[in-house]
């Protein structure tokens, strides 16, 4: 970790947190040079809560609810997220839609994981409906944050082969796998500045 300017990551999650886990492993490790500055917890009896005090990062684990509207409990977060100068916000099985309140200020320094090879099964339970599709072959898609679900411009992919006994459990367990590899390596990509998003495109450069 470089002592004069760390570059801050702020993770968003909700549930269990092994993704979160992968991101400070990875840091701890010398793998990526970073700091985890914060976690964004929406549900603050997650297993991602207990993750990050065990890691010793900050968490910020308040309750939607407890605010006026989704605007306005996402200006509390910009304010703390300014407030520490972060620059990269990861997304890592964080439930909630994101408004504008944050996408605006953060386009090209957000990014999300998902359990597909997307466009393919957007939205929640990725897996389930690649089962139920029938595919052959899955996987894990990096991407920025845009507006829509799981729709911004793709960063990085990798395949995972769907087996003909696979259940659910041992997909996502393959899947897991992968994510756990393939978040803190774009991160890092992306913390180098080898990642160009261009104005308004989707074709994501590699450099
Ligand atoms: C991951 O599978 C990720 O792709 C999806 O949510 C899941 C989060 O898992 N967006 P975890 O909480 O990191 O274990």
């Amino acid at each position: 970790m470089s002592a004069a300017s760390p570059y801050r990551i702020a993770v968003f999650a909700s549930g269990s947190g092994s993704n979160f886990q992968a991101v400070v492993d990875a840091v701890r490790e010398g793998r990526l040079d970073a700091r985890v500055e914060l976690l964004v917890c929406d549900r603050p009896q997650a297993r991602v809560a207990l993750r990050a005090q065990a890691a010793g990062v900050d968490a910020l684990a308040f309750r939607p609810k407890a605010y006026g509207s989704r605007e306005e409990y996402e200006r509390m977060i910009l304010a703390e997220l300014q407030r520490r100068g972060i620059d990269l916000i990861v997304l890592a099985g964080y439930m909630r839609i994101i408004t504008p309140v944050l996408i605006e200020p953060y386009y090209g320094r957000m990014i999300n994981i998902h359990p597909s090879l997307l466009p393919s099964f957007p939205g929640v339970d990725a897996i389930g409906q690649a089962l139920a599709h029938g595919v052959k072959v899955t996987g894990v898609t990096v991407h920025f944050v845009d507006g829509g679900m799981d729709t911004g411009p793709i960063i990085a992919q990798r395949t995972v082969d769907v087996r003909e006994d696979d259940t659910a459990e041992s997909l996502a367990a393959r899947i897991q796998a992968i994510e756990h590899e393939l978040y803190p390596e774009t991160i890092s990509l992306i913390r180098h500045k080898r990642v160009t998003l261009p104005d308004g495109g989707r074709n994501v450069r590699i450099h």
